[in-house]
Formats: structure tokens, sequence, C-alpha cells
């Protein structure tokens, strides 16, 4: 089986190829290196997978057509998963372009490509924010969706045309919509992660609506077992969405004060909440659990610790 993941020296891309190249399947990863987050760490994540023989690393913008073409031609790709995007919320009020290029453009073309060359199986990243404010929670799929930013637009789109290239080519898919995912080799422009680097580098950390908000925070392990069972399940003819979560909403606080008796704390600085940020997500994952019989999500204070063990060894390395 090969593999074709984009956004591949990303938070989830990262860990997806290094488990399934330790599976010894071969994988093509794709990724731009844009500079949105530390460029060093996602060199750090690609000099980790290019060890392996199994990963073949093209630098490459989804956006370019033409290029990503030749992948295609040149490989033998049975699965697409889709994780390139320009992502985060708050960098959507500032430049919205990117999130038009890579994520709408950008995956326009993955599709388009999947049709041409019958790809048996797409998994694409969509996202918890989708869904906007909800009055009740959990969320399950079938809920309306009400995106507030340019960013969850994005996500909107990638899924009502996912599910127009399933209807009108066949082209079988299926939407992960991630809630907060958390872990080792994370974002530094979310929330544990900058937090901790805040405490490194002696900043102040500006906390949102005194953190009072709650976040599905999702383990990243978990996050790849259900994407590893996701890749094995039979193929399935149609488009699927399905929330990536687990199911238990925390708040930013309770998580902060965790991490202060981990890692140690910076000074916050108090801020208002912002109108484009939900309050709270909170996502059903029973669809997500009859489909692959997964049930084994990682106790919060168990993936707390595992990441501020990382961040200890690893936080001092991110330029
Ligand atoms: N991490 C989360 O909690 C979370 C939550 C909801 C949705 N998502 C979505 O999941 C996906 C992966 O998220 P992540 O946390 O790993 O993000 P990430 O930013 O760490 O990874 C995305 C990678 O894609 C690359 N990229 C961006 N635009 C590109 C383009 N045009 N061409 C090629 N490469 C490009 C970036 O350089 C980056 O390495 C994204 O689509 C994101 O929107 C993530």
């Amino acid at each position: 089986m090969n593999i074709l993941i984009t956004g591949c020296a990303g938070f989830i891309g990262f860990h997806l190829c290094k488990n399934l190249v330790s599976k010894k399947i071969k994988i093509y990863g794709v990724d731009n290196l844009n500079n949105y987050y530390s460029v060093n760490l996602k060199k750090i994540r690609l000099s980790i997978l290019k060890k392996n023989k199994n990963f073949k690393f093209y630098k490459l913008d989804i956006s370019q057509y033409k290029k990503l073409k030749k992948i295609f031609k040149n490989n033998k790709i049975d699965i697409v998963v889709n994780l390139a995007a320009q992502a985060g919320v708050r960098y959507s009020l500032i430049n919205p372009r990117d999130y038009i290029q890579s994520n709408i453009v950008g995956f326009f073309n993955i599709l388009e490509l999947s049709k041409e060359y019958n790809i048996k199986k797409i998994l694409y990243a969509s996202s918890s924010s989708v869904y906007g404010d909800k009055k009740k929670y959990p969320v399950s799929e079938n809920e309306k969706i009400n995106p507030k930013n340019v960013y969850s637009l994005s996500k909107k789109n990638n899924e009502e045309i996912a599910s127009v290239y399933n209807k009108q080519f066949g082209v079988p898919s299926i939407g992960l919509r991630f809630f907060t995912v958390y872990g080792e080799w994370g974002r530094p422009d979310m929330l544990m992660i900058k937090y901790m680097l805040a405490k490194l580098r002696k900043k102040t950390f500006v906390l949102n609506n005194k953190g009072n908000h709650f976040r599905d925070f999702t383990y990243i392990q978990d996050v790849i077992k259900i994407l590893v069972k996701l890749l094995r399940t039979k193929n399935a003819k149609e488009h699927k969405i399905l929330n990536i979560c687990s199911n238990n909403p925390l708040k930013v606080s309770k998580i902060l004060n965790k991490i202060n008796l981990l890692y140690g704390r910076p000074k916050i600085k108090y801020q208002k909440k912002l109108s484009i940020e939900v309050l709270k997500t909170h996502g059903s994952n029973l669809k997500l659990k009859k489909y692959i019989n997964f049930n084994n999500f990682t106790k919060i204070d168990d993936g707390l610790l595992n990441l501020t063990i990382w961040a200890k060894k690893y936080l001092k390395k991110i330029k």
C-alpha cells in the first residue's frame, strides 16, 4: 500500500508518517514548509522521518497543480491523506488569502488528481470549528454547521466539494473533524506548547477570557490510532464525516493549572474573549467509535505527562 500524505512536516502529518513508515508502508510526504510557525520545528520533524527509507519527501505547495500532478503520475498511489492546510483561527483574520489558496485551491487539486488517478480512499482534515457556537452539546456530525471565520469556512467548503466529487465522480473520502489535538511535537501556535514556550522564554502569555472556555482535547497518539484504523477499514465508496474527539471537554484554566504543576507557570496577561473563537467545543464520538471500534482514549493526566516530559527535553531545541 502506497500513501500520499500532505502536511507531512506538520504536527499530525509527522506523527502519522512516523507510525506508518515504522510498519514498512511506503509514504510519499508533501509539505511546503511554510513559515506560519517555526520552520525549524518542521525541519526537525522531517529529519526524523527522513531516517526511514520508506519515506520520500517532496517540498511542494498543493496549490501548484502541475507539480502535484507529477507526484501522482510518477508514483503508484493508493490512498491520499490531506493534512496540508493553513491552520489556525486567529491568523485567518490577518491573512485570509492563505486559507483560500492552500485549503480551497489546494484541496480542489487533491480531489481532481484523486479522480484522475482512481485513488481508492481520501482522508482529509476538516475541523471542529465548522460547528461554530452551539446551544446543545455534545455535537454530532449531522448537526447544522455554522463557521465563524475564514478558516472554518474553508473546511466547510472542503466537506461540500468532497461530497459533490463523491456523488458526481464516485471519489470516496472521509472528512475528519479534528477537535484540539495535543501532544508531543505539537504546534507552537496552540495553547499548551505556546504556554510552555512562554515559560521557557520568560515571555508573557496572553490568556483570553480568563481561560473560561472549554476544549475537547484529544491526544495525538489516539488520533494516530484512529487514522491507522481508518486507513485499514474496507474502502467505503461514499463520502463520510467523522468527529475525531475524546468527548471530554475541559476548561482551559484547568489544563493550565495542570501544566503549572508539571512544567511551570509563565507570566500571564488577561484579555477578553475574541469574537471569532467559540466558547466551547465538545463532540460526540459515537459515530467514530461504532465505525472503527475504538474506545480507548488517553486520560488527560497521562497525555499531559507525556507532553511535558517531551517538552523538558525538546522545547529548547525549537528556534
Ligand atoms: N491540530 C489540531 O488540533 C487541528 C484541529 C482541527 C483541524 N486540524 C487540521 O488538521 C490538519 C493538520 O493540522 P496540524 O495541527 O498538523 O497543522 P500543521 O500546521 O502543524 O500542519 C500542516 C502542514 O501543512 C503544511 N502546508 C500548509 N499549506 C500547505 C500547502 N499549500 N502545500 C503544502 N503544504 C502545506 C504546513 O507547512 C504544515 O507543515 C490541518 O488541515 C488542520 O487545519 C488540526
